[in-house]
């Protein structure tokens, strides 16, 4: 089963930061990677699902045009607004995976440290949407804790496993250490081009 949104309100009714996501080296360095492993300096419409306290939604929302961010809790989607308020291009939206995606379309989803809370329907259920929603080159970026969780549907290894057999998604980043994985997948068709070669290098 997934894990259900009243588990996540009660994980926040505890503690405003759960995983210890606003204090640490550990998260503030994985942050930079995952900014850093962007293949585009900009990105017209975001989507990021399971922002938390909008810790990686406000440099995000530096990248972005348009940022849409959801989370099932109610204390995360208030810190997020709070966090945010003020830039009019961020809407935070108390939503939860799979459901379907907001309205439109993206050309950049960014699912930090959330897949592994799905169970194997669910998790199917996500990835069809989004390929239904990401604009043809747009990116999936996903990055998911690689140690023991047992209380979680699944491992992290396995979410990625799950990605690398989906026909509509190519490949381009991947980077793996003892602690996570982080990998990004270009909606196919067009062929997936490099950083290089999108701008301009060869
Ligand atoms: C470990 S935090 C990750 C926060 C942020 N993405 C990051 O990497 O810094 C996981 C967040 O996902 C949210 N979440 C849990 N299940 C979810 C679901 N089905 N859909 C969207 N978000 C979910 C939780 O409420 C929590 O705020």
């Amino acid at each position: 089963m997934s894990l259900s949104g009243e588990y996540f309100d009660g994980l926040y009714a505890a503690d405003a930061d759960p995983w210890g996501i606003e204090a640490g080296w550990y998260e503030e360095r994985k942050r930079a990677v995952v900014l850093a492993a962007l293949p585009r300096a900009r990105y017209a419409r975001a989507f990021e699902p399971g922002c938390a306290g909008g810790a990686l939604s406000a440099p995000l929302a530096d990248r972005c045009d348009e940022l849409v961010c959801w989370d099932p809790a109610a204390r995360a989607v208030a810190a997020t607004r709070a966090r945010l308020a003020g830039r009019p291009h961020v809407r935070v939206e108390q939503g939860a995976l799979p459901g379907s995606a907001p309205d439109g379309t993206f050309d950049l989803v960014v699912a930090s440290e959330v897949v592994y809370y799905l169970d194997a329907g669910d998790r199917e259920a996500f990835w069809c949407a989004v390929e239904a929603c990401l604009r043809p080159g747009g990116h999936l970026l996903a990055v998911h804790w690689l140690r023991e969780a047992p209380e979680y549907p699944v491992e992290g290894a396995e979410v990625h496993d799950e990605l690398a057999g989906r026909a509509a998604l190519a490949r381009t980043v991947r980077h793996e250490e003892a602690d996570f994985r982080l990998e990004v997948y270009a909606r196919v068709p067009p062929v997936a081009r490099s950083v290089a070669e999108e701008t301009g290098l060869r």
